[in-house]
């Protein structure tokens, strides 16, 4: 599958979570969820699609580190969001290093993924 596709597809999902999410906050008055909706969709949403649409626009060959781009943007993103649930949000009584282990692992796996983009940029071709 090619890699807009498998970013837009991540895209929706995270679309659809984090619109849904903030239909609930308003309706439920309370904003407990606003930096976990906030990463699902200026993350989630807005970044994996203006990959998505890089990856149509620009003729990029595949190679190890757009792989890598895409899966650390994926991973990074769902780990960050599901980190931030957990560590702000304490759905479940779990111990801070497990939430934390979420919500670094998640965030540093997305930082891996912005350095991979701008190499990515920097190698491509006029
Ligand atoms: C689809 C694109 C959307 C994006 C990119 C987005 C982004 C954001 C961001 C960045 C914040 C944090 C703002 C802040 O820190 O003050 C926020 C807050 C919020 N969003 Fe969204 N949002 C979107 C859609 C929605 C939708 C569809 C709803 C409701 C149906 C919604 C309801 C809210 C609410 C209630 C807050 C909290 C407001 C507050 O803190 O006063 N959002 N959103
Ligand atoms: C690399 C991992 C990241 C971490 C660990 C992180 C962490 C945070 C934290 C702790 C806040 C404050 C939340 C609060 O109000 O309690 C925040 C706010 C925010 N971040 Fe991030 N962030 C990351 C990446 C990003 C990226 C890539 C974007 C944009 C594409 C972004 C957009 C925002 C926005 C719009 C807010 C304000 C939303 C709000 O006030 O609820 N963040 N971030």
């Amino acid at each position: 599958m090619n890699n807009s596709l498998v970013l837009v597809r991540f895209a929706s999902i995270f679309g659809l979570i984090g619109a849904v999410l903030g239909a609930h906050m308003a309706g439920a008055g309370s904003y407990a969820f606003r930096p976990v909706h906030a990463h699902i969709l200026v993350v989630g949403w807005l970044s994996l699609f203006a990959w998505a649409v890089f990856y149509k626009v620009f003729k990029i060959e595949q190679s190890v580190l757009t792989q890598i781009h895409v899966w650390t943007a994926i991973i990074g993103s769902t780990g960050l969001t599901i980190g931030m649930w957990l560590n702000m949000v304490k759905p479940f009584p779990l111990p801070e290093g497990v939430t934390l282990l979420f919500y670094i692992g998640g965030g540093v796996t997305l930082l891996i993924s912005f350095i991979t983009f701008f190499l990515i940029t920097l190698f491509t071709k006029k």
